[in-house]
């Protein structure tokens, strides 16, 4: 039972922004003739996106968004959590390669690579495990982070790092980078 209290929080979380979501979607729906007649490919691009107000999540704190039906881990990292990972060298990494859609195929999986340009606290990745599909723990305060303090994907044990890389375990590449941008200093647009 200890086990289900500690994933209710995260639950709700889920929930709540999951909601916020479909309100923004709502929104998107009834412009849609509008913006259809405009420009097809405008229209699907709005329906595909979601913005997401960071600014209620703190310094170590992360929520979850849905974004095309895909969980999306967001965290704003501690000083500590980015210190950890740009410590680390490409060499230690099981997967090398930065996996961030907004970057050419081979780019190499540093920190920086992984995050915006001075906006490096806020780490915002594909909530799915590449191993098999589960989706890791570590968002909850009181979940396992895995041993190197980012997230633990309990289906098969694997370990993600503080950038969401794969360090542990046999998941074979990094948590995903979605497309995503700051359209302000505390809001930002997935997709
Ligand atoms: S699905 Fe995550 S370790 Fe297998």
């Amino acid at each position: 039972m200890a086990s289900h209290s500690a994933e209710d929080p995260n639950r709700r979380d889920f929930i709540v922004i999951l909601a916020q979501a479909f309100a923004g979607v709502g929104a998107a729906v009834a412009l849609w003739p509008f913006i259809h007649q405009m420009n097809p490919d405008a229209s699907t691009q709005a329906l595909a996106s979601i913005e997401v107000d960071l600014s209620p999540v703190k310094e170590g704190q992360a929520i979850t968004v849905s974004w095309r039906g895909k969980p999306v881990f967001i965290r704003n990292r501690t000083a500590e959590e980015v210190k950890t990972a740009k410590a680390v060298k490409l060499t230690e990494l099981k997967d090398p390669i930065a996996r961030n859609e907004a970057l050419p195929d081979r780019s190499p999986a540093t920190d920086q690579n992984r995050t915006k340009k001075d906006k490096e606290n806020w780490l915002v990745l594909v909530g799915i495990c590449t191993h098999l599909g589960c989706i890791p723990k570590g968002q909850s305060m009181g979940d396992a982070k895995g041993d190197y303090g980012g997230w633990f994907c309990p289906c098969h044990g694997s370990h993600y790092d503080t950038a969401g890389r794969i360090r542990l375990g046999p998941a074979p590449q990094n948590l995903l980078v979605p497309p995503y941008e700051f359209v302000s200093n505390t809001m930002i647009k997935i997709g």
